[in-house]
């Protein structure tokens, strides 16, 4: 607000503070939110989820558990479900981690989303190699495929309520992505996935995860491939679209994709929520394809120390935006989960450039939420 000779006076003499200052949810600073609840306030609409790391779910990152206790009613793990930590070599099954997760949603009440099956990254070398180092066979890797899917999505069958069975299997343009599990297997690596997840945990949820989903080439091939399940007879539920937006996320052709899946008669969820607000050094290359890698430069990392208000705003803008779209396709959407609990331990510092210090999630630094959560609780409040 602009600060007049007159507004400055009412505020001196009549303590007009709330005249004086910036609104509150357009202020960088934190907002003291204890008296509200993420979870609480979409509860009516969807389920808000969030991902967590291993120190979160084991319970030593105590200021991010006060977080996930209160504001979020479905959990994935970050990284603790994938091939190389659940199976690092061959029939060698870590599932610690994974077990601390499971317990501690159980133990709060939380819903759990298994986080993936199938993946063309994080999955070790050996997985697609036969004991001589050449590449596997077909018969090979997808017993190995089934092994594997049995051995996890097995042991949690009563606890995991939906999984991410294959991730990330397209390319921008909606073709299938040249990975190993195309190369050896051939394209019905993705049924063969899904039909085991299926024997494995009968009742859990199944679902296609991917970036960029708002794409249309990508996301056509996307509910052509969970058609085409659907008319074998084989199980898919929804999809994924992971949601790693910038300031400027697409909401027009999010809104397009969003009635597709609900047309095809499949569940929407937005999976990996997180808004970037640094430059993206290859525009034409934004996304989530973790292989990217660029050199540090100064002009890329502009926040180290602190976000600019103008930044800021735009950051409100983007979640609020995003989330009243969300809400008014809210009977076509299962999940909202964003990816991390605090702007500490988020990929995005460390994607596409190492050591960045960006800002994309809903909790500052200090573990308080930012100001504009506030307006998101709010927003909820007005959908029925
Ligand atoms: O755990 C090791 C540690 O032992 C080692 O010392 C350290 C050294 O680099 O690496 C640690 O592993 C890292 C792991 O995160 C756990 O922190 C990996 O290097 C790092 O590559 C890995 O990044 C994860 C990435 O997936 C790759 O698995 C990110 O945390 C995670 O947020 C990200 O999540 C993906 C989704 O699964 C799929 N969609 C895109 C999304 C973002 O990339």
């Amino acid at each position: 607000m602009k600060l007049t000779i007159t507004t400055v006076f009412l505020c001196l003499v009549f303590g007009f503070v709330s005249s004086c200052t910036h609104n509150k949810s357009t202020s960088t600073q934190a907002s003291n939110t204890t008296d509200i609840s993420l979870q609480s306030a979409f509860a009516p609409h969807f389920n808000i989820g969030v991902a967590i790391n291993t120190q979160q779910a084991n319970g030593k990152d105590r200021q991010s558990v006060v977080i996930i206790n209160r504001h979020f009613d479905t959990l994935t793990a970050e990284n603790d479900m994938k091939w190389e930590s659940i199976q690092p070599s061959s029939n060698n099954f870590t599932f610690e981690a994974a077990d601390a997760l499971v317990n501690y949603a159980k133990s709060t009440n939380k819903n759990i989303i298994g986080h993936t099956l199938v993946w063309h990254q994080q999955t070790p070398d050996w997985v697609f190699e036969d004991a001589n180092g050449n590449l596997a066979s077909r018969e090979l890797l997808l017993s190995r495929m089934k092994t594997h899917i049995f051995a996890l999505a097995g042991r949690y069958k009563d606890d995991i309520k939906g999984w991410d069975v294959v991730n990330e299997a397209f390319n921008e343009d909606g073709t299938l992505r040249e990975s190993k599990w195309l190369q050896i297997i051939g394209d019905d690596f993705i049924e063969k996935a899904f039909e085991y997840a299926h024997q494995a945990a009968p009742n859990a949820k199944l679902y296609y995860n991917d970036y960029n989903l708002y794409k249309a080439a990508k996301m056509d091939s996307v509910i052509a491939m969970a058609k085409g399940l659907k008319a074998k007879g084989i199980r898919i539920d929804g999809i994924g679209e992971q949601g790693h937006y910038g300031v400027e996320p697409p909401l027009k052709q999010l809104e397009l994709s969003i009635q597709k899946v609900a047309a095809a008669g499949l569940t929407m969820m937005i999976t990996e929520l997180d808004i970037s607000v640094l430059k993206f050094p290859d525009e034409n290359n934004m996304g989530a394809d973790i292989s990217l890698n660029f050199v540090l430069q100064d002009e890329y990392n502009p926040y180290a120390n602190g976000i600019s208000q103008s930044s800021y705003l735009k950051l409100a803008k983007a979640y609020k935006d995003l989330f009243r779209l969300f809400l008014t396709y809210r009977q076509d959407i299962d999940r909202v989960t964003f990816w991390g609990v605090s702007d500490n331990d988020t990929w995005r510092n460390n994607w596409p450039m190492n050591g960045r210090t960006d800002y994309p999630l809903l909790f500052d630094r200090d573990y308080q939420a930012k100001a504009f959560v506030q307006d998101l609780v709010a927003l909820a409040s007005e959908y029925q």
